[in-house]
C-alpha cells in the first residue's frame, strides 16, 4: 500500500528557504509513498467565533490533511520557538473540538535556519515546541533521524537544490521511518 503524506511548510516567504527544503523533500521521497503539498496562505488569523461557520480556506486544508496517512512539517524557527502563522495553522487544524485533522497520524518535522555559529540549532528550537503540540493532538511523531538544518544558504545551490550530501540521505531515512510509522498505525505491511 502507497502512504500519502501532506506537507506543510512553516514559512510563507516567497524565498524561503525551508520551502526550498520541502521541495527537496518531494524529490527525496521514497517509493511507497507520495507526498502533496498543503498551500494555506489564504487561511485566517483563529477566532473561535468562526468555528460555527468555517471559513472555506479552512475546510479545504482540513480536508487535504485528513486524506492524508502521515504530516510532514517543514519549518523555520521564529524567536526560538513555531513561527506564529505556522501555530495559528496547526489550532485551526485541531477545531472545532472532536474534528481535528491532526488525530492518529503518524509526523515527521524538518527545518532549516540561516544560523551556522554558537547558539544555532538548525530550527531545533521550534521542532521541541511542535513535538509539544503532537501530545495533545495524538499524533505520532518520527523521533530519528532529525533534521535540522544550519547555514541554509551553504546547503543549496544557485538553482535552490539541496547540494548538501549529508541531508541528501538524512532526509529520505526520516521519511522512510515516517512511512514505516504510518504503515504501522494503519495496521498494514
Ligand atoms: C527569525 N529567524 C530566526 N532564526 C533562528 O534560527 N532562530 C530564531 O529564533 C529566529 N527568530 C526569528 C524570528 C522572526 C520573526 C523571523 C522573521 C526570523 C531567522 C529565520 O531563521 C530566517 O529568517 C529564515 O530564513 C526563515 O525561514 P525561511 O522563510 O527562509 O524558510
Amino acid at each position: 500500500m502507497s502512504i500519502k503524506i501532506a506537507a506543510i511548510c512553516g514559512s510563507l516567504r516567497a524565498a524561503s528557504f525551508n520551502r526550498l527544503l520541502l521541495n527537496a523533500a518531494v524529490k527525496l521521497c521514497p517509493a511507497g509513498a507520495t507526498m502533496e503539498v498543503v498551500e494555506w496562505a489564504d487561511v485566517p488569523v483563529f477566532n473561535q467565533d468562526l468555528e460555527s461557520n468555517l471559513p472555506e480556506s479552512v475546510k479545504r486544508f482540513k480536508a487535504q490533511v485528513a486524506a492524508a496517512d502521515a504530516v510532514l512539517f517543514v519549518t523555520p524557527e521564529y524567536n526560538y520557538s513555531i513561527p506564529g502563522p505556522l501555530k495559528n495553522l496547526v489550532d485551526w487544524g485541531s477545531r472545532p473540538y472532536g474534528t481535528s485533522c491532526w488525530s492518529g497520524k503518524a509526523v515527521s518535522i524538518m527545518g532549516t535556519s540561516p544560523g551556522k555559529y554558537s547558539g544555532a540549532s538548525g530550527t531545533g528550537r521550534a521542532q521541541y515546541h511542535l513535538r509539544q503540540t503532537f501530545v495533545f493532538l495524538d499524533m505520532h511523531p518520527v523521533q530519528q533521524p532529525e533534521v535540522m538544518v544550519t547555514d541554509s544558504p551553504g546547503r543549496f545551490n544557485e538553482k535552490g537544490e539541496l547540494s548538501d550530501e549529508f541531508f541528501q540521505k538524512k532526509i529520505p531515512e526520516n521519511l522512510e521511518a515516517l512511512i514505516k510509522l504510518a504503515k504501522a498505525l494503519k495496521g498494514a505491511k
